[in-house]
Formats: structure tokens, C-alpha cells, sequence
């Protein structure tokens, strides 16, 4: 006798885990016993690595000790930037950096090795290089070559130096930190949940990180940040937010950006990352898609109840800060990833092969026809 989820393990806890807390109808996301609240405002993205993978924030001595290990790691097998070269410049992104993460595990010192040690070198490898990726991809397919990584500047100051051929402010390297951070983790959401089934295998880091790559592309997941500035563009301004949803609803269109599985209130990242878009498209002299965006919450919450996830402002930020659309959803694996290779480390901690079962649904007791009858 067997019990059957509903459709799409709705409401299923299927394992356990102490990295990160969410609580959908409080509107609660917790790190290791800190709120979001708590964290979002006050600590930095490695930091908060540190904590999710150790299960303690860091003393000062630790954290630069760690901020120190990841920078010098952050160059990327010359295997992988040639790699990244032959895929082309018109390679979509996530597929890109899905390619990348693949190679650098054939290249990994450690890849045939899944133990605890290895495991910890192989996450920190790839925090700090993801970001070497991307940045290649941005300018590969610009026809520029990679930029080299500089040890000396902090994780996403080098990320957008390396991604743009120039440092940026202060205040847009603290801001995509942030945004990173709240990106960070989030239970099993459906990527980190690809990471553990295949991690589950006892198959190693960079194929689970992989499969977490490919699972975060779709719109429904991490895709949904690039779809949501799309919908603001396609939207054009404030004054067409009416007659644009009505259309939307009559041919059953989601709007993305909005709902999600487990939040039935307020998702507590929104909230931060509604307040950075404000400031920053103000900043940015973008005030109007602050005010499309916001109308557009309004009457999608008035006309169905539906609040907008942490892939909504998200986008309104990452425009602000003059980011390719196309790079918002690995910008979202840049952060993940401290969560995707924590939840690995755990699995194999403490691992059983996730198998569950299927509810057969197709035709029995069919007999052979041979081929030149039927
Ligand atoms: N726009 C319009 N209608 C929606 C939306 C939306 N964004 N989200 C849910 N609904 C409606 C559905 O049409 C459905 O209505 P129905 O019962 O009348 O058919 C109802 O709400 C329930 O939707 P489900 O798809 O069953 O809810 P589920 O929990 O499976 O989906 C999901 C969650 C995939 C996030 C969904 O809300 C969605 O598609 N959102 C848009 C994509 C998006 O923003 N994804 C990012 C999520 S956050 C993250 O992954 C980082």
C-alpha cells in the first residue's frame, strides 16, 4: 500500500533539512535560525554563505579567512573559458553557464572524490567561479575576450568588473550583494531539490549543480526574473497596466513574477527587494518602471489575490542597475549556488537514494505483435 502526493509533491515534506526555514503562511524565511529580516539588512552574501555551510556566522578573522579563499579560486579552467568560446555568442545564458559548470567538474582537482574535505573545496570552487562564468559569457558574446579575476576586490565587485570591463559603484555592488543574499536559499525549491536527487546518487557537486542550473532556467523557477521585466517592457507604462491584464487573464496568461507554492502571504524577500527598487530605479532616473511596477501588484493583487515573489522586484532592481535581462536568471544561480552546494554537503552527509514511486496510468496485458503486422 503506498500513499500518492498531489500534483507536484503540493504540501510533501520529503526529507529534512537545517539550512533554511520558510513558514508560507507567516510570510517566515529563516537562515539557520536568522530571519531574513535579520540578515538582509546587515550581513553580506559570502557571509552568509559561511553561515548556511558552517551553521554560525563567521568572527571577522573568519570571514576575511574565507572571503580571502574564495577570491583566490576564482579563476576558471582554461578548459572552460575555451569551452565557453566554442558554445558562441548567441548561446542563451543559463545554457551557457549550465556548459560551464559541466566543464569546470571534468577540470575539478577533486572530481572523482565525494568526501567531506573534497565536497567543502568543490563548493567553494564553485561560489567563486560562477561568477568568473557568467561574466565570461557576457563577454564572449560581445565579441571581447574573458577578463581575468583580481583577488584583491570583493566577490561582486570583481563580478561586475569582470562582467563589464569597468568597476561599478559602491552602492550597485552592495545592492546585487543583497539581492544575491536573498537568493541565497529556500528550502527545497525545485533546483535544490534536482541537486539533492541527483547528489542523492552519491553522484558528485558539479552534476548535481548542473542539474540545479537547468532547473532554475525554466520561467517558473528562476527564469521567471528575466520573464517579469519582459511583461514590464511588453506593459510599456502605468497607464497600460488595465487593459494589458485584462488581455493577459482572457487568454490565461501568468503574469511572472507573482505567486508561488509556499508563500500564501507576503514573500519576505519582496519586501526588501520592493524597498532597494525603489531607491535604486530612483537613482537609476527610472522612476516610471518603479510606478509600472508597482501598478501592476496592485491590480494583479486586487483582481486575483496573487502577491508577487522575490523574482518581481528583483528584475525592477537588477534593471536599475543596468544588467542584461538575459543575466538576471544567472545572476540568481550566482547567489543560489552557496545554497545548491550546501544542500549537497548535507545530502551526502547524510544520505538515502531518493526514489519515490509512480501512479501507472498506461494500458496492461498488451501481447507482442511482430513488427511487419502491426
Ligand atoms: N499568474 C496568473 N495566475 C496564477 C499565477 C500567476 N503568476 N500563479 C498562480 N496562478 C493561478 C493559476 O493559474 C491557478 O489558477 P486556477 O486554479 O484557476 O487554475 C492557481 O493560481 C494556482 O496555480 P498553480 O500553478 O497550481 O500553483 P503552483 O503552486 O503550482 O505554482 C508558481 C506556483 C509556478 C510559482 C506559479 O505561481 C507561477 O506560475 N508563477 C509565475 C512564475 C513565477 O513567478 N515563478 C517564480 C516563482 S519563485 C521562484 O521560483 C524563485
Amino acid at each position: 500500500m503506498t500513499d500518492t502526493a498531489g500534483k507536484g509533491l503540493e504540501g510533501i515534506v520529503v526529507s529534512q533539512t537545517a539550512l533554511s526555514f520558510i513558514d508560507g503562511l507567516k510570510g517566515v524565511l529563516v537562515y539557520r535560525g536568522y530571519n531574513i529580516h535579520e540578515l538582509a539588512p546587515n550581513a553580506g552574501f559570502l557571509e552568509s554563505v559561511y553561515l548556511l555551510w558552517n551553521g554560525k556566522l563567521p568572527v571577522q578573522a573568519e570571514l576575511d579567512d574565507f572571503c580571502a579563499e574564495l577570491a583566490a579560486k576564482r579563476q576558471v579552467a582554461p578548459e572552460t573559458l575555451r569551452g565557453l568560446a566554442d558554445v558562441g555568442p548567441d548561446a542563451v545564458p543559463m545554457a551557457a553557464l549550465r556548459t560551464g559548470v559541466s566543464l569546470e567538474g571534468i577540470f575539478d582537482p577533486d572530481a572523482r572524490d565525494n568526501s567531506p574535505d573534497s565536497n567543502l573545496r568543490k563548493a567553494k570552487r564553485l561560489v567563486a567561479r560562477i561568477p568568473t562564468i557568467i561574466a565570461a559569457i557576457n563577454r564572449i558574446r560581445q565579441g571581447l575576450d574573458p577578463i581575468p579575476p583580481d583577488p584583491s576586490l570583493s566577490h561582486c565587485a570583481d563580478f561586475v568588473r569582470m562582467a563589464n570591463g569597468e568597476e561599478g559603484t559602491a552602492e550597485a555592488v552592495a545592492a546585487l550583494d543583497r539581492t544575491l543574499l536573498l537568493y541565497l536559499d529556500h528550502g527545497f525549491n525545485a533546483s535544490t531539490f534536482a541537486c539533492r536527487v541527483i547528489a542523492a546518487t552519491m553522484s558528485d557537486m558539479h552534476s548535481a549543480v548542473t542539474g540545479g542550473v537547468g532547473a532554475l532556467r525554466g520561467e517558473l523557477h528562476g527564469g521567471a526574473n528575466m520573464r517579469a521585466m519582459q511583461t514590464l517592457r511588453e506593459i510599456g507604462s502605468k497607464d497600460k497596466v488595465g487593459p494589458w491584464l485584462e488581455k493577459a487573464f482572457a487568454e490565461k496568461r501568468r503574469i511572472m513574477g507573482f505567486g508561488h507554492r509556499v508563500y500564501k502571504t507576503e514573500d519576505p524577500r519582496a519586501t526588501h527587494l520592493r524597498a532597494m527598487s525603489e531607491v535604486l530605479t530612483q537613482q537609476a532616473g527610472q522612476e516610471d518602471l518603479f510606478q509600472l511596477a508597482r501598478e501592476l501588484e496592485e491590480q494583479v493583487v486586487r483582481a486575483k489575490g496573487i502577491l508577487p515573489n522575490v523574482d518581481y522586484y528583483c528584475a525592477t532592481v537588477y534593471h536599475a542597475l543596468g544588467i542584461p535581462i538575459d543575466l538576471y536568471t544567472p545572476l540568481f544561480a550566482m547567489g543560489r549556488v552557496g545554497g545548491w552546494t550546501g544542500h549537497v554537503m548535507e545530502q551526502h552527509a547524510d544520505n538515502r537514494l531518493i526514489r519515490p514511486r509512480a501512479e501507472y496510468t498506461g494500458p496492461m496485458d498488451l501481447t507482442w505483435t511482430p513488427i511487419d503486422e502491426r
